[in-house]
């Protein structure tokens, strides 16, 4: 169960349907990606905070705050740049980014709704600056590749871990959780 970030990358603008329209519109917009980013910033961390749970994982260190603040700009411009074109440098930084949230414990259950403020702050701002439907809608596309790549890792660091730890197939493995989950 290694997984290629490449291929995921692939696989995902395709599901997703990230076009090279998107790309293009994205890149144009990248330097106001810039300017808002850390009025995101400022939202996301805040949300975060709300959460007693996730409160304590942000607090867990005195750099860290500053850190990620740092890390969200430019994660958030990175969405705009596309780093090199959305090739490997972009696959790799998500998919390591996943890493980085799954040895933090931080799931899916933290993950999806941090996600969903980033999409509602971002499109208030673009109302209140006149910017087009077109644009909205590439941002959120790329926040779902974002956002599936973070979950993805979690799936991908789980179920290695089980198949090392048990030297099991992973057939078995997943015949193991389809009668898991048909006994719930
Ligand atoms: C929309 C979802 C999220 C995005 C895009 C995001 C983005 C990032 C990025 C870019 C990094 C830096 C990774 C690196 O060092 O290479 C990071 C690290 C981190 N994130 Fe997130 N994050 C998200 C959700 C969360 C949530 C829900 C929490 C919960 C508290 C969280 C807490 C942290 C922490 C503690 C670190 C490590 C900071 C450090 O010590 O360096 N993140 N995140």
């Amino acid at each position: 169960m290694t997984l290629d970030p490449h291929t995921f990358m692939a696989t995902l603008e395709k599901r997703i349907g990230l076009t090279s329209e998107d790309k293009e519109l994205l890149k144009s917009e990248a330097n106001w990606g810039l300017e808002v980013a850390s009025e995101m910033a400022d939202h996301f961390y805040a949300y975060l905070g709300r959460d007693a749970e996730m409160d304590a994982i942000l607090h867990a260190s005195n750099e860290r705050m500053h850190r990620l603040h740092e890390t969200f700009i430019q994660w958030f411009h990175e969405m705009f740049t596309g780093m090199d074109n959305w090739g490997n440098a972009y696959a790799e930084r998500r998919w390591k980014i996943g890493l980085v949230h799954v040895r933090l414990g931080i799931g899916p259950q933290h993950v999806v709704p941090a996600m969903a403020t980033v999409i509602y702050e971002v499109g208030k701002r673009l109302t209140k600056d006149g910017k087009s439907a077109n644009l909205k809608d590439a941002l959120g596309r790329m926040c779902m590749i974002d956002l599936a790549f973070i979950e993805q890792a979690y799936i991908e660091v789980s179920s290695s871990a089980v198949l090392r730890e048990t030297g099991w197939s992973e057939g078995l493995f997943k015949r193991l959780i389809v009668s898991g989950a048909k006994a719930m």
